[in-house]
C-alpha cells in the first residue's frame, strides 16, 4: 500500500496516546484497561478516517498526528470513567449555529441582555454584495409545514405559520432578573435554538432554588424537553445512571446528547454590589471587566 502506511500511523498514534497511562499496572483485560484501549482506538481512528489518504493525492500530516502535543491533547480528552460518544468528538467541528448573546452592566448599573441571530450556520449562506454581511435563514423559525420538525426539531402549529408581514417566533430569551427590592441580580441569556428558554430557566433555578454560584449554575449539565419529539434530552454525563433509570421507570424517554449548543453569558450582581461575569465553559465566549 501507499506510504506512509495508515496502519503504521494508527499504531504509532495509539501507542503514543497509551505510553504514559501505565497499562502494566492495570489488570489484563479488565474494564479499566479495555476502556482506555477503546478510547485510544476511537481517537486514533477518528484521525485516520479524517486525515489519512493516498499521499500522492493528500497531504498527510504525519508529524502533527504523531507529535507529542497532539498525543497529549488527545489523551487529555479521555474520561477514565465514561466512554466519549464518537459523535461528541465530531460535534465541535461543524460551524456552530449563528446566535450570539451579550450580557452587560455599566458603572451606573444600567443592564443590557441582548441576543441576536441569523439562525443556522451562515444563515441563508447568501452574502449581500458590497455590504459584507450574511442574510439570515430565519424563515425556518416559522412553521413552514405544520407537523414537520424544523431544523431544531421543533414541531410547531398554525399560529406560527408563514403569512405576509408576519414575524416568526423566536426562542431568544435575553433576561434580566430583578430582585424584590428592585435590584438587578442577574443578566443572562444564550444561543441554542429551543434550548434557550430552558437553559435560562435552569441557570436561574440553579442559583435561586439550589444556591449554586453563578459559575456552577452556568456550567451545570442541562436537560431539555420541547414537547416534541417526546424525549428528555440530557447532556453527556449530566445525569447519574440511577437518575436516568428512575426517570425511565417514570415513563420518560431519555436521550443523551453529546453537548448542548447553549453558551450562557451571565453577570451576577451580589447584594454588596460585586459583579461576577461568567462565560459558559462550553466555549465561544468571554467574561470581561472594566
Ligand atoms: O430565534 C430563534 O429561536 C432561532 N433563530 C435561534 C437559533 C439559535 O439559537 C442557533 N444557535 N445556536
Amino acid at each position: 500500500m501507499g506510504l506512509p502506511s495508515a496502519g503504521g500511523i494508527t499504531l504509532a498514534e495509539m501507542l503514543g496516546i497509551l505510553e504514559p497511562l501505565g497499562l502494566h499496572s492495570l489488570e489484563y483485560h479488565s474494564a479499566d484497561e479495555i476502556h482506555l484501549l477503546a478510547e485510544t482506538m476511537r481517537r486514533a481512528y477518528e484521525d485516520r478516517n479524517r486525515y489519512l489518504g493516498d499521499s500522492d493525492f493528500t497531504n498527510v500530516p504525519v508529524e502533527r498526528l504523531l507529535g507529542q502535543g497532539h498525543l497529549d491533547s488527545l489523551r487529555a480528552t479521555i474520561d477514565p470513567e465514561r466512554a466519549t460518544p464518537s459523535e461528541a468528538r465530531l460535534a465541535p467541528r461543524p460551524e456552530p449555529s449563528h446566535t450570539t448573546h451579550l450580557s452587560v452592566i455599566d458603572s451606573a448599573g444600567n443592564a443590557v441582555a441582548v441576543t441576536t441571530t441569523i439562525n443556522g450556520s451562515f444563515g441563508a449562506a447568501v452574502v449581500v454584495r458590497g455590504a459584507g454581511f450574511l442574510l439570515n435563514n430565519e424563515m425556518d423559525d416559522f412553521t413552514s409545514r405544520p407537523g414537520v420538525p424544523n431544523m431544531y426539531g421543533l414541531v410547531q402549529g398554525e399560529a406560527n405559520a408563514i403569512r405576509p408581514g408576519k414575524r416568526m417566533l423566536s426562542a431568544m430569551t435575553p433576561t434580566i432578573v430583578i430582585g424584590p427590592d428592585g435590584r438587578t441580580e442577574l443578566i443572562t441569556g444564550t444561543p441554542g435554538g429551543p434550548t434557550i428558554p430552558t437553559s435560562v430557566l435552569q441557570v436561574i433555578l440553579a442559583q435561586v432554588e439550589h444556591g449554586l454560584g453563578v459559575q456552577q449554575a452556568v456550567a451545570a449539565a442541562r436537560i431539555q424537553h420541547q414537547h416534541l419529539p417526546d424525549l428528555l434530552y440530557y447532556e453527556h454525563g449530566g445525569l447519574e445512571p440511577s437518575v436516568v433509570r428512575e426517570l425511565e421507570r417514570r415513563g420518560h424517554r431519555l436521550s443523551e446528547r453529546p453537548g448542548f449548543s447553549g453558551r450562557v453569558q451571565s453577570i451576577y450582581i451580589a447584594p454588596d454590589g460585586v459583579r461576577f461575569g461568567v462565560s459558559d465553559p462550553r466555549g465561544g465566549g468571554k467574561a470581561l471587566g472594566y
